[in-house]
């Protein structure tokens, strides 16, 4: 008998011995960094603190959050793709028959058992999604119990009428008020013209979203020979002879996201096709991406964003401009991850000293970049800024009667200027007065390149009619 045992562990580490690959699924340390696909839990590292948030000697006075929606399930128009990972899975299955080198025996089970679930609700909240609004919203009201109270006038909530965003009120308003919460007629808007100002932008859509130079970067690094090699790699390790198609190592990587976010506690199966520098790649592709869509990589996006930096600081003067307390004291604005990194970057937030590009990755500023999408718009991600009143001499540190701590994902935000997040109000309505006195949005109403082009030509008859 023990030499049975014997033999058959040689048998089995010699299988072992021709793997190419480590078990990915029982990786110790796995990485959970999927850019917008991100888990809010993995995005704002370590424990969450959910208690009072005091700054000594002051006392709050209003509370303004920008909150994307939680994790979703994936969209209509994506679901015939996901769905064929049936038989991708099934190949994978016929292969392994043929030859199991290519694949750890538990990764393959775990893949094996994996399963498309009809989704009833596309692009609407998991559980998980509802839930971690919830939880979101708790978190907020305990640290701020005199500003989050049961008053449903101290109030205002902005969001989109879709179903998504419909959810995320539902489960922000319940984390708040408990199960009665639908009851309360709580005030609300739902303008999205202001909740997202980049879908009513004409210049936004033309020069950028339906602009092919907005993925170029992306298009750069994906052609890359590293990239390439990525995908054989990929290819091989589903127990393929020959490359997979980009669009199915898509759809992998979906699969993998969508269901890690809707279990937390789980191995998402798809995922153990994918090694910690595969996913490092495809976190960095879509980095390219929303750099160049929503943050810095074109300056139109921060003139669209700072219409949330304009609502923040106009909610704050109300408060400090008049005497006695404001309604409403909280405003809660639910939207998507562009309103979020575009409003980041109107802050002037994880700028980069170096635009990110295709060529760039393996340089030491890129590995420890600052946009990065899996921490600025995870599900749930969110920018808060509370508006404080201190007394004189209540704290060393604070010699401004009002000031405002501004946090990103629950933590402090580094910000220039400011002490750990908290700053000056003068200071901040300084920093951001030019942003908020140019915007209009008019920077929407015409081409940007044919009005440079356009302006050049003026300037140049201007020139022409003055000097001849
Ligand atoms: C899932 O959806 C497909 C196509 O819409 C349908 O044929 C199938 O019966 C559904 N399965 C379940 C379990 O609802
Ligand atoms: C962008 O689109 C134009 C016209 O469709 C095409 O000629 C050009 O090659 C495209 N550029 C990129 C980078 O894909
Ligand atoms: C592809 O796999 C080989 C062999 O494991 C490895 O040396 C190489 O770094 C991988 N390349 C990429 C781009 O992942
Ligand atoms: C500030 O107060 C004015 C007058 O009450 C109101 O019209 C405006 O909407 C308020 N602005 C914000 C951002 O709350």
């Amino acid at each position: 008998m023990g030499w049975l045992i014997f033999l058959m562990v040689i048998l089995v580490s010699a299988v072992h011995g021709q793997q190419q690959e480590s078990c990915l699924s029982v990786e110790e340390n796995p990485y959970f960094y999927f850019a917008t696909k991100t888990a809010y839990e993995f995005a704002a590292q370590g424990p969450s603190n959910t208690r009072l948030q005091e700054v000594p000697g002051c006392e709050p006075l209003a509370f303004w959050l920008l909150s994307r929606h939680g994790s979703h399930y994936p969209e209509a128009e994506e679901i015939k793709g996901l769905q064929g990972l049936m038989d991708l899975k099934r190949i994978v299955a016929v292969n392994w028959k043929n030859n199991q080198r290519f694949m750890c025996p538990s990764d393959f089970n775990i893949l094996e058992q994996w399963s498309w679930n009809n989704v009833t609700k596309p692009g609407d909240l998991t559980t998980e999604g509802y839930m971690s609004t919830q939880r979101l919203a708790q978190s907020w009201k305990q640290k701020y119990p005199t500003l989050l109270d049961g008053n449903r006038f101290n109030y205002l909530f902005k969001y989109a009428d879709d179903e998504r965003s419909v959810s995320s009120f539902r489960a922000f308003t319940e984390g708040l008020f408990g199960a009665q919460a639908e009851s309360y007629d709580i005030p609300r808007e739902h303008d999205e013209k202001i909740l997202r100002p980049y879908k009513f932008c004409t210049a936004w859509l033309k020069d950028v979203e339906q602009n092919n130079e907005t993925v170029s970067q992306k298009a750069i690094f994906e052609s890359k020979k590293e990239y390439q090699d990525m995908r054989s790699n990929i290819s091989k390790r589903m127990g393929s002879s020959y490359d997979y198609e980009d669009i199915f190592i898509q759809r992998m990587y979906e699969m993998c996201r969508y269901d890690k976010a809707k279990d937390l506690t789980k191995i998402s199966p798809w995922c153990v096709a994918f090694t910690r520098q595969d996913l490092q790649r495809f976190e960095y592709a879509e980095d390219l991406e929303t750099y160049y869509k929503y943050g810095y990589g074109n300056e139109i996006n921060q003139k669209i964003g700072c219409t949330s930096v304009k609502n923040m600081i106009e909610f704050f003067n109300n408060h400090t401009d008049k005497d006695g307390p404001q309604q409403p004291r909280a405003i809660i604005q639910l939207t998507e991850a562009p309103s979020l990194l575009m409003a980041l970057s109107a802050l002037g937030v994880h700028r980069d000293a170096i635009p990110l590009t295709g060529d760039n990755y393996h340089t030491n500023p890129v590995q420890a970049r600052k946009w990065s999408t899996s921490t600025m718009a995870p599900f749930a991600g969110n920018i808060a800024a509370v508006l404080y009143r201190c007394t004189p001499n209540g704290n060393f540190q604070v010699k401004e009667e009002y000031q405002v701590l501004l946090m990103e994902n629950e933590k402090p935000m580094y910000i220039e200027g400011c002490r750990v997040g908290l700053c000056d109000w003068s200071f901040l309505k300084k920093k951001y007065e030019e942003l908020i006195n140019q915007c209009d949005l008019s920077v929407c109403n015409s081409g940007q390149k044919l009005n440079s082009v356009f302006g050049f030509s003026l300037a140049v008859i201007v020139f022409l009619l003055r000097y001849f």
